[in-house]
């Protein structure tokens, strides 16, 4: 399988190693970085247009370069017919994106998955939304530094903080809007479970914790289910839990296998 990546920062590097390790089977063609993007993290070229990204002739593009990525070429992947795999879910909670990125799959003979990413038991959720649900709660505790450069920063004095502190609670349009670096996980919750309104999305600044803590809770009839990821930091890049990484060679597992679970 042909797989080239949008981007070539802390995700599209593991994913380009996982690729290596498994030969012709699943191989990286080719990234589409900015200008800052020299060298790549394998044998593989980085380019700096989509044309020359789809002139590899790719499979599958795997989005690990953000949201303005998602907001400039989704739509036209999936109409050159290429299916796509999206990992920066957040950028979805712009309603008039998620609208053209969603009308682009329809009309394509390609497809676009969106990747669990951080947010652990999307098969379950999405799942026992089968039967009907009626509570899906997310909260995302981190330390408190984690949140500078956020709007928390100008209600809280995040150095000060010395005990677990909401931040944020609200649902998750808005918790997507409003901390969008923040907000791949709340997405891809909203997503896979009862839309960006009806999910609940409580953000905690919290001097007990050293990584992102995101415990999802979900109650329908198919009963309740409470998960706790406890995430650690991607190797190159901190603020990305590398159980991002792991859920996209997943996926590009599962795509080549013959049994996929
Ligand atoms: N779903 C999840 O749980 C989850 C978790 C972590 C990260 N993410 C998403 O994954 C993305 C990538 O994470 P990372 O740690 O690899 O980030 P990173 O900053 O290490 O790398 C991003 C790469 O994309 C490139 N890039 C940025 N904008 C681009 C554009 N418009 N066109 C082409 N290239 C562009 C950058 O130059 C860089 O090479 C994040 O922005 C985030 O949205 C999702």
């Amino acid at each position: 399988m042909k797989i080239a990546l949008l981007g070539n920062g802390a995700i599209a590097k593991l994913v380009a190693q996982f690729c290596a390790s498994r030969g012709k089977t699943l191989q990286v063609v080719a990234a589409l970085g900015l200008p800052v993007d020299k060298i790549s993290g394998g044998g593989y070229p980085i380019v700096y247009s989509l044309g020359e990204l789809l002139a590899f002739a790719p499979d599958v593009v795997v989005e690990c370069a953000g949201h303005s990525a998602v907001a400039a070429y989704a739509a036209p992947i999936l109409d050159a017919g290429v299916n796509l795999i999206i990992v920066s879910t957040g950028s979805l909670a712009d309603a008039a994106l998620w609208d053209m990125v969603k009308a682009a799959a329809e009309r394509s003979t390609a497809r676009v998955k969106l990747v669990a990413g951080a947010l652990p038991g999307v098969d379950a959720l999405s799942a026992a939304k089968l039967a009907g649900l009626t509570k899906v709660t997310l909260r995302s505790a981190k330390p408190p530094q984690a949140w500078k450069g956020t709007p928390a920063e100008k209600t809280f004095d995040l150095d000060k903080i010395a005990a677990p502190t909401v931040i944020f609670s609200g649902n998750a349009r808005q918790a997507a809007l409003t901390f969008p670096k923040n907000a791949n996980v709340a997405a891809t919750a909203a997503l896979a479970g009862l839309g960006f309104e009806a999910t609940t999305v409580v953000l905690v600044a919290d001097p007990g914790v050293t990584k992102n803590v995101h415990q999802l809770e979900v109650e329908g009839a198919f009963g309740a289910l409470t998960l706790e990821i406890k995430a650690n930091p991607s190797p190159d890049n901190p603020k990305t839990s590398h159980i991002a990484a792991l859920s996209i060679m997943r996926l590009l597992e599962n795509e080549a296998a013959a049994v996929v679970i």
